[in-house]
């Protein structure tokens, strides 16, 4: 079988907040259509990493190469013009714009049946089809998670990047998003990776996990079967 291909691959980063040096040495990598998780407690690095990625706070030294492009150093707007949608923790919903206008900025045509439209998001989130016209601004918490989700997959990425989605949201409101995390990001042409301390939930949605320890250095690296065998790895890495 061909050896699948590395949509993402970040070398020996190291990231900075002016003097800070938060992340020291993280590498780690993502096949074509894996679905990757980053494990952490909090403040080791796992945002941080993903700015790096983005483009938001690039790395002082090391190397990311993106779909076989060196985008080290490359500014956000190219990064995400290259096919990745990043969905920040904040969720960043435009406010003033609806649903509806917020959809349609993120818009990008996608090839094949499996592309999203307009169509497709309203059809898979009837929350959203209930609210086109509704300043994006004023959703609950769970509403502004599936609209930032949606407005991910209308712009038909390659890569969806996800920070910690469940994040502030209730039990139920979690398991309805886990499950559009796994139904339309996961499987469908889409790689994904999505950082979580809800460790519950990435291993529902992520078939491969990274355990981050603290400067973003990556403690060990787990299959969710290894860690569904052996919980102690979680409870090693990501006790409190
Ligand atoms: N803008 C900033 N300026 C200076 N330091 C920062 C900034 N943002 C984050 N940090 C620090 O960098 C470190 C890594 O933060 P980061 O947000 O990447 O962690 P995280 O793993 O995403 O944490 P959390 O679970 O809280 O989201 C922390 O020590 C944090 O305090
Ligand atoms: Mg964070």
């Amino acid at each position: 079988m061909e050896k699948a291909h590395k949509i993402l691959e970040i070398e020996d980063i190291h990231t900075y907040y002016g003097e800070s040096h938060v992340i020291q040495g993280l590498s780690l990598f993502i096949h074509a259509q894996e679905a990757v998780s980053i494990l952490g407690r909090n403040g080791v690095g796992k945002t941080t990493t993903l700015r790096s990625l983005m483009g938001l706070t690039p790395p002082r030294s090391g190397a990311i190469t993106i779909d076989g492009q060196n985008t080290t150093r490359w500014p956000a707007h190219r990064i995400a013009k290259l096919g990745v949608a990043y969905v920040p923790a904040e969720r960043h919903i435009f406010p003033g714009l609806t649903v509806e206008e917020n959809l349609k900025m993120a818009a990008r045509p996608g090839n094949g049946d499996n592309s999203w439209n307009l169509e497709r998001v309203y059809a898979q989130f009837p929350v959203l089809a209930d609210r086109t016209k509704q300043d994006g601004a004023t959703l609950s918490g769970g509403e502004q998670q599936m609209l930032a989700i949606g407005r991910a997959l209308i712009s038909n990425p390659k890569l969806i990047i996800l920070d910690e989605p469940s994040q502030g949201l209730a039990p139920l409101i979690v398991d309805h998003v886990t499950d559009i995390v796994k139904n339309f990001c996961v499987g469908s042409g889409m790689t994904l990776l999505v950082v979580e301390q809800n460790y519950r939930m990435a291993l529902k949605v992520a078939s491969r996990h990274y355990l981050m320890s603290t400067k973003g250095q990556i403690a060990g690296t787990a299959t969710t079967q290894e860690l569904v065998e052996n919980q102690q790895i979680i409870l090693d890495h990501l006790a409190v």
